[in-house]
């Protein structure tokens, strides 16, 4: 019996599904054990071209009619958004029975707990993993390859804009907005880059992550997360000296208070794994108990990259192979107990402007000392007397806590020309 899909959104990801679904239509029917046809499509436009024959399906204006319709089995919502029309047609869809995927990872942040448990309710699938890092399929990793590990940690590159704008600043010493501009220009990032560079994108799949990782409704509120835009060429330049690589790093880990949830710019040895993802590539890095340290390297954004985990979500709905949307029943999750980030011990980069001038290097020493933080290592290049010079530290370990209080002490210095600049130093 053929399997009826109805697709709402034909934008980047919604007309390649539409025309991967075509053009594999042999290969996928012989591992969906049925042929699987788009009978219905929903956008804003109806006159738009996209570079894909539509003629032989039902339009619908109405996103939430083509959901319950008769002529419609699986629901492929792919317009985005956390609230809006596309939870609207997802929550009419699930409600009516009808399975649903999704690579809206905002909606599924806010909203995967209950839409899990109305999915379950119905007896309908929610699948949604190219919500997570496009194309690498970590959700199911987690989900069913990894189902038998009790995980201690996921963490990764989880927005290839940022990625993308970091490895050019470092390969070519251009400055932030120069770089961001171009990946506009690439298609990359948003006219509104915000979602990307300022860590929400990156944010809401780590929530997602971790709530399949650790049995818990995603709670995007727990994730303390901020973004790249206050890394300079400069900063690039010093952690390289220093032999590191910046990168935008999700991290959801164990602590010994609960889970820490977190998205920020860190500095990653330049011989870690993630030191060599570069451009718009994603990577996911599991530490779980037995199976060790698992890495998934992948494109995570992008038309193709996209549809590929869409119709893997598709073709197993079309299988019959059933799934708990979070890896286990929607009422067995449980809610995570958020660790402060004030407790994040480890070691931070720290650059400060001071005014150059006789024992200001010794007063910052001070401060350190002060708070009971011991510096590893001490840049700073060249002599401008009077002038704002950079010096950059780096420290053993301490807390976050305690390094915000240092930032603010060293604000406070008569020599300081703005706040200082503060990352954390990821060792893994
Ligand atoms: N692009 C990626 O690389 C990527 C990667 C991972 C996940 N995602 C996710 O995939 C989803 C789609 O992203 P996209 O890049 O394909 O977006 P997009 O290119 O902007 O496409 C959005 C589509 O939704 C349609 N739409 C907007 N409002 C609508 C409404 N009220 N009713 C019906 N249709 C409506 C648009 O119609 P018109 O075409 O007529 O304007 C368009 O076809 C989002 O959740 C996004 O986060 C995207």
């Amino acid at each position: 019996m053929t399997v009826r899909v109805g697709l709402i959104g034909l934008g980047t990801v919604g007309a390649e599904a539409a025309r991967t679904l075509a053009a594999h239509a042999e290969m996928i029917t012989a591992r969906a054990g049925a042929p699987v046809v788009v009978t219905e499509v929903s956008a804003r436009s109806r006159s738009k071209d996209r570079g894909i024959d539509i003629s032989g399906m039902t339009w619908r204006d109405d996103p939430s009619q083509l959901a319950v319709s008769d002529n419609v089995d699986i629901v492929v919502e792919l317009v985005g958004g956390e609230d809006g029309p596309a939870l609207a047609a997802v929550e009419a869809a699930l409600a009516a029975g009808k399975h649903v995927v999704t690579a809206n990872k905002a909606m599924i942040a806010r909203h995967g707990a209950r839409l899990a448990a109305l999915a379950e309710a119905n007896g309908a699938q929610l699948a949604f993993e190219a919500a997570v890092a496009g194309g690498i399929p970590i959700l199911k990793a987690l989900k069913e390859g990894l189902a038998g590990n009790d995980v201690e940690r996921v963490h990764g590159i989880l927005n290839g804009t940022c990625n993308f704008i970091l490895t050019e600043m470092l390969s070519t010493g251009r400055a932030f907005d120069d770089v961001l501009k171009e990946a506009q220009d690439l298609g990359y990032a948003e006219a509104d880059p915000g979602f990307d560079i300022d860590g929400v994108d990156a944010a809401q799949k780590l929530a997602i992550l971790s709530g399949i990782a650790f049995g818990a409704a995603p709670d995007i509120d727990a994730v303390e997360a901020s973004g790249i835009r206050d890394v300079s060429a400069l900063d690039i330049m010093f952690a390289k000296e220093l032999g590191y690589r910046i990168r935008l790093l999700g991290v959801a880990a164990k602590s010994p208070t609960g889970v820490e949830q977190r998205v920020s710019a860190c500095l990653v040895p330049e011989t870690a794994d993630l030191a060599r993802i570069d451009g718009v590539t994603n990577a996911v890095m599991v530490d779980a108990e037995p199976v060790g340290q698992a890495l998934l390297v992948g494109p995570g954004a992008g038309g193709g990259a996209t549809a590929s985990s869409v119709l893997a979500d598709i073709i197993d709905i079309a299988a019959g192979r059933r799934a708990y949307a979070f890896g286990q029943e929607a009422a067995s999750l449980g809610a995570l107990t958020a660790t402060p980030i004030a407790d994040r011990a480890g070691a931070y980069y720290i650059r400060l402007n001071v005014i150059d001038q006789p024992g200001v290097i010794a007063d910052v020493a001070g401060v350190l000392g002060q708070h009971g933080v011991s510096i590893k290592s001490v840049l700073q290049h060249g002599r401008d007397p009077n002038e704002a010079v950079p010096v950059v530290m780096t420290t053993h370990e301490t807390t976050e806590a305690v390094i915000r209080d240092v930032a603010n002490a060293l604000s406070a210095l008569e020599a300081a020309v703005e706040p200082p600049i503060l990352m954390k130093i990821e060792s893994f």
